[in-house]
């Protein structure tokens, strides 16, 4: 999954870290685990549990996938049941209607038309559609809030009908919820993140039509065919909530890995379309990235540049106070929240015996950038420390 700040590029010189580390570790954890490609491959790896948590509820139930199952999930026969339930709960909503469809692949390279449908969607969806779905006795927060937007009426309806007819097996359940998010992703009509859909001007129309004509049950099985087969090797748990919630659940040796925020900008900004899928709750929107108002919203003082110094010492006092080690990743240079990792390595000396550094370099999409306009460059090269705090 696309994830701002995602490590999957530096998993090997993470558990490398987590190895030199866990000698006496009754547990692992990560504690800020966004896509959860870390707590996925740490549990992979490890005979130790792994409690993975994020502010986030969708970052929890993706990290939950692999974390809380210790076996391969081999029988897929339970996701075309899952789909077809779907179908028929979105068809008893298009039965009766007369839908405006997507624009088609075909009209990619056109305007007027395209744009028209596109218009066309918004208006039938706030005027007709959102009056007969408040009454239809099932949730259907993603069609309320998004369609017409980051996803054609089809599949926003998917989308809502898939999270409504989840299995209820419990291995089936976490890897469909997980799947489901990752397609949601894959499928959006925005770059990378959701914190804005792609415009109907002329040079964003085309891929905003692109998005839409993406098939969501094909993106669902895709997902689950990646995910099913993996699992913990020891049965592990996730936790919505922050660090400090999920650092008292360890004992001391245990090892925790902090990729806390970079940014001054909440990442509820950049994600709340996950986020409204996986809470299931019906949302008012705001603004032209449909965003839910801001007590909705989870909120990180990591992402407050007036408050991220404190929250560092915080995150390090607590964690030695426990008798926690730590393995911190953080950009060598200073971030629009004002910190560094040379700020964590300074501040890390006052409190543990033992703090060193490791530097690995990688290049990541910047997610939306293209280079021109002043614009970020599409891929850019950062340069990270891991710092192992003991
Ligand atoms: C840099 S990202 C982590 C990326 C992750 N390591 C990966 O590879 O995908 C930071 C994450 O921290 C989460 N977060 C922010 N503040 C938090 C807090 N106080 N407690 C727990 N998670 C927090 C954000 O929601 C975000 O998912």
């Amino acid at each position: 999954m696309k994830y701002m700040g995602h490590k999957g590029r530096i998993v090997p010189a993470i558990t490398k870290q987590v190895e030199r580390m866990a000698g006496d570790a009754h547990a692992l954890c990560d504690a800020f685990c966004g896509s959860g490609v870390v707590a996925w491959n740490l549990a992979e790896q490890f005979e130790i549990p792994v409690l993975a948590g994020d502010l986030q509820s969708f970052a929890a139930a993706r990290a939950a996938a692999v974390v809380t199952r210790s076996a391969p999930l081999n029988d897929l026969a339970f996701v075309e049941r899952w789909i077809s339930r779907a179908a028929a709960l979105a068809l008893e909503i298009e039965q009766d209607l007369r839908i405006p469809p997507a624009p088609g692949l075909e009209m990619r390279y056109k305007f007027i038309a395209p744009r028209k449908a596109v218009n066309r969607t918004r208006t039938y969806a706030a005027r007709t559609l959102a009056k007969l779905l408040t009454r239809n006795g099932h949730r259907w927060p993603i069609t309320l809030a998004y369609a017409g937007y980051y996803y054609s009426l089809e599949q926003a309806l998917t989308l809502d009908s898939l999270r409504a007819t989840l299995p209820r097996n419990r291995a089936e359940r976490t890897v469909a919820i997980s799947a489901l998010i990752g397609a949601a992703s894959r499928c959006s009509a925005s770059p990378g993140h959701t914190a804005q859909p792609f415009g109907i001007g002329k040079k964003s129309l085309p891929h905003l039509v692109e998005a839409w004509n993406r098939s969501v049950p094909e993106y669902v099985r895709e997902e689950v065919r990646a995910i099913a087969p993996r699992h913990a090797r020891v049965e592990g748990e996730i936790m919505v909530g922050s660090w400090e919630r999920l650092i008292d659940c360890l004992s001391p040796g245990d090892v925790v890995f902090c990729d806390p925020p970079y940014s001054d900008v909440q990442y509820s900004r950049f994600y709340h379309v996950l986020e409204t899928l996986t809470r299931s709750e019906v949302i008012s929107v705001s603004g032209s990235g449909r965003n839910p108002p801001f007590e909705q919203r989870p909120e990180s003082d990591f992402s407050r540049k007036s408050k991220s110094m404190e929250e560092l010492e915080k995150l390090l006092r607590e964690a030695a106070d426990r008798g926690l080690k730590l393995v911190i990743t953080f950009p060598v240079s200073q971030q629009s929240n004002g910190l560094s990792a040379h700020m964590f390595a300074s501040r890390a000396k006052r409190y543990f015996t033992n703090v060193d550094n490791d530097e690995v370099r990688s290049t990541f999409s910047s997610l939306g950038g293209n280079g021109s306009n002043g614009q970020r460059p599409a891929r850019e090269e950062t340069v990270e420390h891991i710092i192992c705090c003991y």
